[in-house]
């Protein structure tokens, strides 16, 4: 087993008083000298949202190197005893025996001071923000999402599949894309044509990152049945939008044998309990959230609406009709056929719907060559799931089966068959019905933690012209 090197703080704060030492290494959070003759240090070590409260004597053998040195932000190490707390907000404090400095904090240049700090200076210091109890909370949420959805993947039978990052595949249709590629940026070679000579880069022929990993997922589920994947994607959409990365983390569950009504149960059984559990298990860190975060008041009140009801559905047809007879006056007008729009969504989530909403059936028009056609041919069976203040989180879809229609749509979709002969084998050995969706992890992370902005909830955002 792992041998830690001292206690967590989360640990400590749950055990009873004792007579035996214990060790605890962490962060000065603030300090506080009592005329007394004591200090208080409030100890983090990540572990948890509450720190730990650490009393130091004034006849500590190091007591003025104490308050010299162990200021906001050094690291210390504290032995002591587990000791029922006098003070409120605590049961349990830790009567230190000795302090000792780990590594200087200097106060004048540390750039998270205690004052509030606003999430957008704290944006230029990434390596520092980690620091403060915002980020600590927005990263145990996250931390803790993944572990449930992988929880629930593997509780349903889904095998989790890693589908590559690298992809030559240029075309699945779903964002532009970012070059692989070794070659001398100032001097690539040229063919006969005077065209860049790809043959001569590194894999022979061009290459990619990845902007989903469907197209594999769906080679997969029909050898495994159900499968998931949860890895990096790349787009290198110019959208600078509060609500996009352009390295983001994308969940792909995939089902063979299943149709649009099993994929939207599939979105909204994943929805109830990862959020459910999430709400539980990390029940502090959403509290304290809910009130730091001026974008996510009510959070706990709207996250158990999702956690406790069923996805509510709607088609694209009934939901332009409801839009249309909502009489309210849109900046892009509504009528069939048009792509929903940010303000189209919102009304849908936050007006008629006040939650969560699973649309389908859009237009094939607005929609991938790869989504199976409707009966009436004017639809496919597409669905995205709309949630408040994110819009979609969802985009997925039962996949066209049937090789001939395929064929078709790759066609008028000005797509050439001949780099799809892999996804086409699909159809023809042993095609099944077979549906799956995408979500994007961090607008998932946002969703919970009430965080408004997606650079927030990802350690290392990367978007157009930003990648420190
Ligand atoms: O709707 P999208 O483009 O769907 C696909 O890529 C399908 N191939 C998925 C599938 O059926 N397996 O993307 C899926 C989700 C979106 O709903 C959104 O939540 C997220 O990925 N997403 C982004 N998140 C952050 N930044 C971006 N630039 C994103 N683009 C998409
Ligand atoms: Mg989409």
């Amino acid at each position: 087993m792992y041998q830690a090197p001292s206690d967590r703080i989360v640990e400590i704060l749950h055990r009873e008083p004792a007579s035996d030492p214990i060790g605890v290494y962490g962060w000065v959070r603030s300090r506080r000298d009592s005329k007394a003759g004591v200090s208080f240090i409030d100890l983090s070590d990540g572990s948890c949202l509450q720190g730990l409260q650490i009393v130091v004597p004034s006849d500590l053998e190091n007591y003025s190197e104490v308050l010299e040195r162990a200021v906001l932000g050094a690291s210390i190490r504290v032995t002591g005893q587990l000791v029922a707390s006098q003070g409120r907000g605590q049961a349990v404090e830790v009567q230190a025996s000795e302090v000792a400095i780990i590594g200087d904090c200097d106060p004048e240049h540390f750039p998270i001071q205690k004052q509030h700090t606003s999430l957008e200076h704290l944006r230029s210091i990434p390596h520092l923000r980690i620091r403060t109890r915002t980020f600590q909370a927005i990263m145990r949420i996250r931390s803790y999402l993944a572990h449930s959805v992988h929880s629930f993947f593997a509780s349903q039978g889904f095998a989790w599949v890693h589908t590559p990052i690298i992809t030559a595949s240029d075309c699945e249709g779903a964002g532009a894309m970012f070059r692989v590629s070794t070659l001398d940026a100032d001097q690539p070679p040229r063919n006969e044509q005077g065209n860049i000579d790809w043959s001569q880069d590194f894999f022979g022929r061009e290459a990619w990152l990845t902007v989903s990993g469907q197209l594999e997922g769906e080679t997969y589920a029909c050898g495994l049945g159900r499968v998931y994947t949860f890895g990096p994607t790349f787009r290198a959409e110019n959208s600078n939008t509060s609500r996009h990365l352009s390295e983001f983390w994308m969940i792909e569950p995939e089902m063979a044998f299943c149709d649009l009504d099993g994929n939207r149960h599939l979105a909204g059984a994943f929805l109830r309990s990862v959020i459910g559990n999430t709400l539980q298990a990390c029940e502090d860190d959403i509290t304290f959230l809910e009130r730091q975060l001026p974008s996510a008041r009510g959070l706990r009140r709207n996250l158990d609406v999702i956690a406790n009801k069923d996805l509510r559905h709607i088609t694209y047809d009934e939901a332009i009709e409801r839009l249309i007879a909502s009489g309210k006056s849109f900046e892009f007008p509504v009528h069939w056929g048009i792509d929903l729009q940010a303000e189209h969504e919102r009304f849908l989530v936050d007006t008629v719907f006040k939650g969560p909403v699973a649309v389908t059936n859009y237009p094939k028009e607005i929609k991938a060559f790869y989504m199976r056609l409707d009966d009436n041919h004017r639809t496919v069976a597409a669905m995205d799931v709309l949630v408040p203040r994110m819009g979609e989180l969802i985009g997925g879809a039962q996949r066209e089966d049937r090789l001939d229609i395929l064929r078709q749509r790759l066609h008028e979709s000005g797509l050439d068959p001949e780099a799809y002969t892999d996804y086409l084998d699909l159809r023809r050995f042993g095609s099944v019905p077979h549906a799956g969706f995408g979500l994007g992890f961090e607008r998932l992370v946002c969703l919970v933690t009430g965080a408004s902005n997606i650079r927030d909830v990802i350690p290392y955002p990367r978007t157009p012209g930003h990648c420190p």
